[in-house]
């Protein structure tokens, strides 16, 4: 099956349903429509979104299992442990409805719900018109073109991407402050599975979030995204990243550039100084 074809179908059929909402008041908070799946509000542009990927998918005559941080898990057709959806059908929702350009749709296909079954990804910034892909085992892409990551180490000129974005920020400053203070460049741009895809091509030197707030439907693509390009992904400890596939399971992580500069950051979060 050509999974790459069928979620860049997926990708154009979010585009195009999501643009008339973009025309009308594009920079004015929107409505709550209720809370998802993933615990966050709900916003009619998620909504829109997930229902393009949805019916693309069922368009196709597929049966499987939908595990989306909108509507949760649901299973369509005669077979639907035959193929898993994960997606985050708008991430970086609070920047799309602020007119803030940078947002993606995030969509990953696996043989089970756990993230390491993960086979084929696409990450889109539907704004910038730029269109991540990996298929395990054959690299990955930036509109067609096989990406790689940075080499640079030395954290004084790195861009770090860090996600604080929580009520709990004053038990996560801490743990990364030895990291703030040896780093000159850091940013948080607002959609994380698109700043992954920036460490995988080279844009941003690591990206970091270990706030515990993090969905695996808004990671599954891009993680798949790093493996094939090369980079490094693990918890903050160092371990292989894994977890079930489910819009309520929580994810901690470091992705870096090269194993050098993720060995750098592993070690200024547990304390120690360079
Ligand atoms: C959000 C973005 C944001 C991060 C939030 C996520 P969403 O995803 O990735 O950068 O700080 O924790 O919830 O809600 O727009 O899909
Ligand atoms: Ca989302």
């Amino acid at each position: 099956m050509d999974w790459l074809q069928i979620l860049e179908e997926c990708k154009n059929n979010v585009k195009s349903r999501i643009a008339p909402l973009l025309k009308a008041s594009p920079n004015k908070p929107k409505p709550n429509l209720g809370i998802g799946a993933g615990g966050d509000p709900i916003k009619q542009v998620d909504l829109v979104a997930e229902k393009a990927i949805t019916e693309t998918l069922l368009g196709k005559g597929l049966s499987f299992t939908l595990i989306s941080e909108e509507s949760g898990i649901k299973r369509y057709g005669a077979n639907p442990k035959q193929h898993y959806i994960t997606a985050d059908p708008i991430d970086g929702t609070t920047n799309i409805t602020r007119g803030i350009p940078f947002y993606a749709t995030s969509i990953a296909v696996s043989t089970k719900p756990e993230l390491r079954t993960v086979h084929a990804a696409l990450v889109a910034d539907l704004f910038h018109n730029i269109t991540y892909t990996a298929v395990k085992g054959e690299g990955a892409k930036r509109n067609n073109q096989e990406v790689k990551p940075s080499e640079l180490v030395d954290l004084s000129e790195a861009v770090i991407g860090v996600d604080l974005n929580t009520y709990k920020v004053r038990e996560i400053a801490p743990q990364i402050t030895n990291l703030i203070e040896q780093t000159k460049h850091i940013r948080h741009l607002g959609a994380n599975a698109l700043e992954l895809c920036y460490v995988a091509d080279g844009t941003i030197d690591a990206f970091i979030d270990i706030r515990g707030k993090l969905r695996t439907t808004d990671t599954a693509a891009a993680w798949l995204i790093i493996k094939e390009a090369g980079a490094t992904i693990t918890t903050p400890e160092g371990k292989p990243l894994n977890a079930k596939l489910d819009p309520k399971e929580k994810l901690t992580f470091v992705a870096s550039a090269n194993r050098k500069i993720h060995r750098t950051i592993l070690s200024l979060l547990k304390g120690k100084q360079p």
